[in-house]
Order: C-alpha cells, then sequence, then structure tokens
C-alpha cells in the first residue's frame, strides 16, 4: 500500500524534508494522491509537517508505533522478530497465551492494555498510551537460555536500555521492578508454560511495561509511580526504545548461559537494598531481616537472627523496612 511504503519513506528519512516530487516518483504515484496518504498518516497520529514549497518532514519526536521503525532501532538484526502491534487488548502477556499458533520470537505490542498484568496477581497501570507494554515469546531452542534467570536478564536489559537511552540512572528492586528516584518506572511479568507429558517449559514469554511519555497517574499510585517524562521532562520515541531493549533483552538472555555470573554481576550493581534491612511479603506472612546478597540462581540471601535463609522469587516480594 502506498501508505506504508510512504511511512516507511518518512521514516527513513525522520528529521529531513522530502519533497512531493520525490515521493510521488519513488512511490510512482501522484502528488495529489502523496498529498492524500500524507493526511491519512497524520490523522493516524504520525507528527508529518508540510514546509511549503519543499515538501513533508516526519518529525523526529514523532511517537507512534511503527514496526518499521521499531526495526530500524535494533541494535543487531539477526533476530527474526515477528512483530505485531495491536490498538488495545487485555494484555500482551495474555494475547501471548491465548494465541497458540504465533511463531518464536513474536513480540506483541498494544497502545494501552486493559487488564495489564504484574507479578503476585497485581495489576500494571497501562491504560495510558505513552507506556510501551511489549510482551516477547520463546519457543524455539529454549535450552539456548536458563530460563530460571529470565527475569533478571530482562530487568539488566530494561535498565540498560532506559539509562543508555534516558540519561537516567536506574535501580532494580528485586526481582522484576525498575525503579527511578524511589518510584516505579517498569516492570517485568515472565511466564512459562509447560508441557504437561515431559514436565518440560514449551513456552517463555516475557512482558515488559515502561511508563515512558505518561503525564500522569491515577492518584492511588501517583506517590509510587513514575515515568521518563515525569523524571525528565522529555518526551521519548518508543520505537527507538523498544528496539534496543529488544536487542539488550536477547544479549542478556544469553548471558544466563554463556555468563550467567556476569548477569548476575551486573544484576547485583542495580540493585536496591543490599545490605539494608527489609521486609519480606509472602501472602500474608510477614517478616524482616538484611539483604545480603544473591544466589547463583537469583535468589535472596536473607540474614535474621544471626542465621542465613534463601528465598526464591516465587510469592516473595520484598521492601525496604522502615
Ligand atoms: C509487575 O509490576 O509486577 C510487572 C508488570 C509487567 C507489566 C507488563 S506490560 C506488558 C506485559 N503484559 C502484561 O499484562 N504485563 C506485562
Amino acid at each position: 500500500m502506498s501508505k506504508d511504503k510512504l511511512l516507511t519513506l518518512l521514516e527513513e528519512n525522520k528529521g529531513q524534508i522530502l519533497s512531493g516530487n520525490d515521493l510521488s516518483t519513488a512511490l510512482g504515484i501522484s502528488r495529489n494522491a502523496v498529498w492524500k496518504s500524507i493526511n491519512a498518516l497524520r490523522k493516524s497520529g504520525h507528527d508529518i509537517t508540510s514546509i511549503r514549497n519543499k515538501g513533508y518532514l516526519l518529525e523526529l519526536q514523532s511517537d507512534h508505533l511503527s514496526e518499521n521503525e521499531i526495526r530500524m532501532h535494533l541494535l543487531k538484526d539477526d533476530e527474526a522478530y515477528n512483530i505485531i502491534i495491536l490498538d488495545e487488548i487485555p494484555s500482551t502477556n495474555t494475547y501471548l497465551k491465548e494465541n497458540k499458533d504465533l511463531p518464536d520470537n513474536t513480540v506483541v505490542l498494544t497502545k494501552s492494555q486493559t487488564k495489564g498484568r504484574g507479578r503476585l496477581g497485581r495489576s500494571f497501570h497501562s491504560e495510558d498510551e505513552g507506556g510501551i507494554y511489549l510482551s516477547l515469546l520463546k519457543i524455539d531452542d529454549l535450552k539456548k537460555y536458563n530460563t530460571e534467570l529470565a527475569t533478571l536478564a530482562a530487568a539488566v536489559a530494561t535498565t540498560e536500555t532506559i539509562d543508555t537511552l534516558c540519561g537516567v540512572t536506574t535501580q532494580i528492586k528485586w526481582v522484576n521492578d525498575i525503579y527511578i528516584e524511589g518510584k516505579k518506572v517498569s516492570g517485568i511479568l515472565t511466564e512459562g508454560t509447560i508441557e504437561f507429558e515431559t514436565s518440560t517449559l514449551s513456552s517463555l514469554i516475557i512482558g515488559i511495561g515502561i511508563n515512558v511519555n505518561t503525564e500522569e497517574f491515577p492518584e492511588e499510585i501517583n506517590d509510587i509511580a513514575t515515568s521518563l517524562y515525569k523524571i525528565t521532562g522529555k518526551r521519548f520515541v518508543r520505537n527507538e526504545i523498544i528496539g534496543h531493549l529488544l536487542s539488550a533483552l536477547e544479549k542478556n538472555l544469553l548471558m544466563t548461559i554463556s555468563d550467567p555470573k556476569g548477569l548476575l554481576a551486573k544484576y547485583k550493581k542495580k540493585m536496591l537494598y543490599f545490605g539494608e534491612e527489609i521486609t519480606i511479603y509472602r501472602g500474608s506472612e510477614i517478616s524482616t531481616g538484611k539483604l545480603l546478597d544473591l544466589n547463583e540462581k537469583g535468589h535472596l540471601i536473607i540474614e535474621s537472627n544471626g542465621t542465613t535463609r534463601t528465598l526464591n522469587s516465587g510469592e516473595i516480594s520484598i521492601r525496604k523496612r522502615d
């Protein structure tokens, strides 16, 4: 379709003026058809400026989820991602669980989620269209990864991407929350499906939510949630973040086998509450202890009353002790 080809050309030359003449030649359509397609693209949210007697320009800050632009920002293009962008769905993780025929390396993204899910049955605020809500499906060669460390790899990938592109310093609250200045900016939900007959893992779904250009949060989470926009006062192009994030994710997932120590070292550098007293929640059970370390499985090592114990992420969440 000429509208899609036009968008690709504008995206490949983002921030540069393309003349109506050049566009009509490149696409093999009339200048009037170019103009009509430009208007259609504007209507669907692309920030395109017309410059009198010069042509059209897709603004550098135009922030519209686009497969082509995501691909342009992949750091290495050897992963054949199947990218699906949807307007609004309950949850990208749920979508991958329910649609069984999707190929390996499918990435599903949506503008907003009506039932964004978090760990421990919690919800994740995702009605805002300024956020990134994505899930990646892995089904082939799961032996390439130590899936036990997948959440940690995703957390490291998310912090690396945000720090590099947004000039902020993120931290990780074990096991899956990304914080900036004491507030949550991103969360990760890793899920798997088990093959009943063989009791082996048959798919891995890694869901990542990032509050990017979100301006306001509902009152009930305003004190605990933040966005990259709220922290920096700047807007970011989500396609760029997504491209980098997918590449960083693959790199860190591979480290779960090739260099787990290196991965854990990166995770620990970012981890909140090291050496501090924390409160540990397991359902209605509450206990306290000092966070000493992480073991090779990414489990917490806690000391309380002179004894150490290891806690696995299963049903546990932690907070700094008041
Ligand atoms: C948490 O806060 O415990 C994790 C939040 C994970 C949110 C992401 S958004 C994309 C994907 N789809 C979901 O429903 N959840 C994850």
